[in-house]
């Protein structure tokens, strides 16, 4: 069997100014000096990717992006590309997740395109999938999933450049979150696709699970199978609750 070093990754969405900082540096203290068994990263806005990673510094914690352009550079008012990302010291960018497919009507090729604009920078591309909840309810979760892997992983996606995150769309931020049999399913189900959608890769991707993850349902969120570690929007942004999560990994 393939070991996964698995990763918790907080994506803090529209939320944090200059004052927010205090929370990653509290995060870099509370882990120095710990034996962490999985890769952290937060997600801040752009504008404090540059100071977050400055006040980490020494630290294990990583820092990356919310989403990029598909284009290096041009004229794209208000739009942020990968490299960008990177000279502001990102490793790492969430592409693809459901806010973006459902505010901004992002496709999943032009979440392709995203990710494979995040390799040419040279950094890893957190690809986001996930059902609404009208889809699962009409028994569509797994022929959905299959759909936005196909359309969303684009050619040249390896383990170390890519991570799957699945984000049931009715679990983001509403405090529900699938019983572990359903998570154990659509993983599993994801496992089995991406041995096609990036051969040789698959068994050593990660997938995150994201959706409502919590201190208080981390270490049993984290237990199934072929979980590889968490996307958390709410509970990354105060230190303490996010060590509450990690804290299923040391
Ligand atoms: P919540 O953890 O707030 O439900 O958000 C999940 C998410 O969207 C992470 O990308």
């Amino acid at each position: 069997m393939t070991t996964i070093r698995p990763m918790v990754a907080g994506n803090w969405k529209m939320n944090g100014t200059t004052a927010a900082l205090r929370e990653p540096r509290l995060l870099a203290g509370i882990l120095r000096g710990v034996k962490l068994k999985c890769d952290v990263l937060i997600c801040p806005p752009a504008t404090l990717i540059r100071r977050a990673k400055s006040v980490m510094r020494g630290s294990k914690v990583k820092v990356g992006g919310q989403d990029c352009h598909a284009a290096i550079s041009g004229a794209h008012t208000g739009d942020i590309s990968a490299d960008m990302l990177k000279d502001a010291g990102a490793t790492a960018v969430i592409v693809g997740h459901s806010e973006r497919r459902t505010n901004h009507k992002e496709t999943s090729a032009q979440v392709a395109a995203k990710a494979q604009a995040a390799h040419k920078s040279g950094i890893t591309a957190i690809i986001c999938i996930g059902e609404t909840l009208d889809e699962r309810k009409a028994g569509k979760t797994l022929a959905v999933l299959s759909e936005q892997i196909k359309a969303s992983i684009p050619s040249g996606c390896t383990a170390a450049n890519t991570v799957v995150a699945y984000e049931p769309v009715w679990a983001i931020g509403t405090g529900l979150t699938p019983t572990v049999a359903e998570i154990a399913e659509a993983h599993a189900h994801i496992r089995a696709e991406l041995s096609t959608a990036m051969p040789g890769e698959g068994p050593s991707t990660r997938i995150l699970y994201g959706g409502s993850v919590k201190p208080s349902n981390a270490a049993e969120l984290m237990s199934v199978a072929n979980v590889n570690g968490a996307l958390v929007g709410g509970a990354s942004l105060k230190a303490v609750d996010f060590i509450g999560i990690i804290k299923a990994y040391l």
